[in-house]
C-alpha cells in the first residue's frame, strides 16, 4: 500500500574518508542512489527529522572503543531517525504510521519492518521530540546516579543534548540545585533563564574547581559527566562524603586531539570520602525508550521539562555541515535535522 508518490531516486550521505583532527566537508559525500522496490515483509519509509550528536565523531574514527560500529568508508551513514512509512508490504506496519529506526543521513529508507519502531504521534508534542536525548539523560540520572530529593547536582557539558535533559530530570526528582558547565556567556543564560538549572558557568573562565566551590560550597553530591578531563578531576575534588558519579561522556576527548580524554584519579581524595563512580553505556532497550517517552509526555504537561534544541533546516545536504558546527559547540541541546 502506498499513499504518496515515491521518487525513485533518494539522496544519502556517506563518509568517504576518515578525518584527522578535525572534520571538514571533503570527509562526506552527497550522492544519490535508486530506491528500488520494497520486498515482502519490507516497508518504505520517508525520513523527517534525524538528531546528530558528538558520537558520530567517534565513529569516523577506525579505531574507537565506543561499542558502536565505525562508519564505513563509501557507504551510507546511519544514525538516529524518525519518519512516517510511505509505503508497507507488512502486516506490522501501515502507511502513515510514525517510526523511529537508525537508517538516518538519508531521505528514504527501504527494509524490513522489523527494524523500524512504531511511535504514537499524540503522545509528543512533535515527531521530533521521540529523538530527545531523554533516555540516557534519565538512565544516568535514575538508576546510575540515584539523584535524591535535596542533592546537590553538577552536570558537565550542560548544554549538549542529554546535559539539558539530565539537568531538568535531576530538578524534576527533587534536587535542590543543579549546576550546568558549559562554553559560553549566550550558553550559561540559555541554561538559567529556559533550562531549568539552578546555576551556570563557563568552563573556560579559570579553574572548575574554583567556579564549583562558589556555586556549591559544601559540595556537590551527584555528577553527570558529559565532558571528562579538568571538569571531572574538579569534581572529584568538590565531591561531599558519599557522592555519586554518573560518567555518560568525555566530550574533551571527543573534540579534537583527545586532551582531557584521561583525567588523573586522585585516589586519596576519592578513597575517604567514599565516592561511587559509575560509567554507564546504553543501547537503549524498547523498555527504557517506551518509559522515557511517557514520562517525558507527562512533565512536559506538567511544565517540568522542556526539549531544548536546535533545528537544522536544508535537507541531507546541510548535514555534513551541520555535524562539523555541532563540534564547534554552535548548536544548543539536541541538534535535530528536518529532512523532509
Ligand atoms: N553513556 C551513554 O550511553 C551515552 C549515550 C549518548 C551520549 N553519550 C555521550 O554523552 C555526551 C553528550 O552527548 P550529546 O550527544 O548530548 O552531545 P552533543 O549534543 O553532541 O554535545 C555538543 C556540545 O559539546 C560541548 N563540547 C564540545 N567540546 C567540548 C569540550 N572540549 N569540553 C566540554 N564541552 C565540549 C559543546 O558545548 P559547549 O559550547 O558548552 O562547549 C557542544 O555544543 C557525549 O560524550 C556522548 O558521547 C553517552
Amino acid at each position: 500500500m502506498t499513499s504518496e508518490v515515491i521518487p525513485p531516486k533518494s539522496r544519502e550521505v556517506r563518509l568517504v574518508s576518515y578525518p584527522g583532527d578535525e572534520v571538514t566537508l571533503e570527509n562526506f559525500e552527497v550522492a544519490e542512489v535508486e530506491l528500488g522496490e520494497p520486498g515482502e515483509g519490507q516497508v518504505v519509509v520517508r525520513n523527517d527529522w534525524m538528531s546528530l550528536g558528538t558520537v558520530y565523531r567517534d565513529q569516523m574514527r577506525p579505531a574507537t572503543d565506543i561499542p558502536i560500529p565505525v562508519f564505513q568508508l563509501g557507504q551510507a551513514m546511519w544514525g538516529r531517525t524518525v519518519g512516517t512509512v510511505v509505503a508497507s508490504h507488512s502486516p506490522d506496519l501501515a502507511v502513515g504510521d510514525l517510526v523511529e529506526h537508525f537508517n538516518g543521513w538519508r531521505e528514504y529508507a527501504v527494509g524490513h519492518a522489523g527494524g523500524f519502531f512504531k511511535r504514537d504521534r499524540a503522545q509528543l508534542p512533535s515527531a521530533e521530540y521521540f529523538l530527545s536525548n531523554g533516555p540516557t539523560a534519565w538512565r544516568g540520572m535514575v538508576d546510575i546516579a540515584q539523584v535524591r530529593e535535596g542533592d546537590v547536582v553538577f552536570v558537565s557539558g550542560a548544554t549538549s543534548g542529554v546535559g539539558c535533559l539530565a539537568g531538568q530530570i535531576a530538578k524534576a526528582l527533587g534536587a535542590g540545585k543543579v549546576i550546568g558547565s558549559t562554553g559560553s556567556k549566550e550558553k550559561i543564560d540559555f541554561l538559567t533563564e529556559e533550562a531549568g538549572y539552578d546555576a551556570a558557568f563557563d568552563y573556560h573562565d579559570g579553574p572548575v574547581a574554583e567556579r564549583l566551590r562558589e556555586l556549591a560550597p559544601k559540595g556537590i553530591d551527584v555528577f553527570f559527566d558529559n565532558v571528562g578531563g579538568e571538569q571531572f578531576e574538579a569534581a572529584v575534588r568538590v565531591a561531599a562524603p558519599g557522592a555519586r558519579f554518573a560518567l555518560c561522556g568525555s566530550l574533551a576527548g571527543q573534540h579534537g586531539d583527545h586532551e582531557g580524554a584521561s583525567p588523573r584519579l586522585d585516589l586519596a581524595g576519592l578513597i575517604p570520602r567514599e565516592l561511587t563512580l559509575r560509567g554507564f553505556a546504553t543501547l537503549h532497550t524498547p523498555d527504557q525508550i517506551e518509559g522515557w517517552n511517557a514520562q517525558f509526555s507527562t512533565w512536559l504537561s506538567e511544565g517540568k521539562a522542556s526539549f531544548p534544541h536546535t533545528v537544522i533546516e536544508g535537507g541531507v545536504a546541510a548535514l555534513p555541515e551541520a555535524m562539523i558546527a555541532l563540534l564547534k559547540g554552535k548548536h544548543t541541546g539536541t541538534a535535530v535535522a528536518r529532512l523532509s
